[in-house]
């Protein structure tokens, strides 16, 4: 299956991300996650990214699109992909609408991950990462972590850009420039919402509903023809 997750930022991409990929069995592709790690590496791409990111702005669509399709020509990729972070700007959408045929794909579904900015402000701001390998934790839930990740033991830390401030900025660039993706899609009609203010597992339990009835439906619609 080929995915895209969509929501504000702190709704639960990269949470929901990591669970569809083992489900699926298909690649999680964070935008963010790639950009993190380019910056831990030192190199001239994550300087150029680290400029916007840490102010809360969109890195130019020609990098992101750039990264993103030559991520999706590695062979992991043969099976499906699950998109997170990307497209955020509708001339990205229309990027990954010409780059997937090249591939011998289209994509299923955007999954809309719905909660509201209070929400987000309040993940956002309870966030940890792990400063080596980028693994993600709620402050609030993980008290028992005392500041090392639980994966390879490395110091946690907050995103430079989950400062309640820079936050705030992120949800006004989410409705400025990546809502109109939500109406792209819609109109495309591979929309399908959830509500994400609900326990981790009930969110991933409706994702992974409403993708079987995205299946049903294509596997009705191979049978006629
Ligand atoms: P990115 O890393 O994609 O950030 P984002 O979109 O702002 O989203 P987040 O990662 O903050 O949130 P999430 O939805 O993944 O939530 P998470 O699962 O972590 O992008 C960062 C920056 O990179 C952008 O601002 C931009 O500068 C740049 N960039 C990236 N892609 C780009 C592109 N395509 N074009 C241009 N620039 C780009 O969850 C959040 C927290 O809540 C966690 O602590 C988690 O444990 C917790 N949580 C998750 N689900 C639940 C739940 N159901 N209940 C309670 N807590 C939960
Ligand atoms: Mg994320
Ligand atoms: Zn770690």
């Amino acid at each position: 299956m080929q995915l895209v997750l969509m929501g504000l930022p702190g709704a639960g991409k990269g949470t929901q991300g990591e669970l569809l990929s083992e489900q699926l069995d298909v690649p999680h592709i964070s935008t963010g996650a790639m950009f993190r790690a380019a910056i831990r590496s030192g190199g001239p791409l994550g300087a150029k990214a680290k400029e916007y990111i840490d102010r809360g702005e969109l890195v130019p669509d020609d990098i992101s699109i750039e990264i993103v399709k030559e991520r999706l020509r590695q062979d992991d990729c043969a099976r499906g992909f699950i998109l997170d972070g990307f497209p955020r700007t509708v001339p990205q959408a229309i990027a990954l609408d010409r780059a997937l045929p090249e591939l011998g794909k289209a994509l299923d579904a955007a999954v809309n991950i719905e909660i509201s900015e209070e929400e987000a402000v309040r993940r956002i701001s309870e966030r940890v990462i792990c400063s080596q390998c980028g693994a993600t934790y709620n402050r609030a839930h993980h008290p028992e972590l005392d500041g090392r990740c639980a994966e390879c033991g490395g110091p946690l830390v907050q995103r430079p850009d989950d400062t309640v401030e820079t936050a705030l900025h992120r949800l006004k660039v989410f409705m400025d420039q990546t809502h109109p993706v939500l109406t792209y899609y819609a109109e495309q009609g591979i929309l399908v919402s959830v509500d994400g203010e609900r326990p981790i597992d009930q969110v991933f339990q409706d994702i992974v509903a409403q993708l079987e009835k995205i299946r049903e439906a294509q596997r009705r619609g191979e049978a006629a023809r």
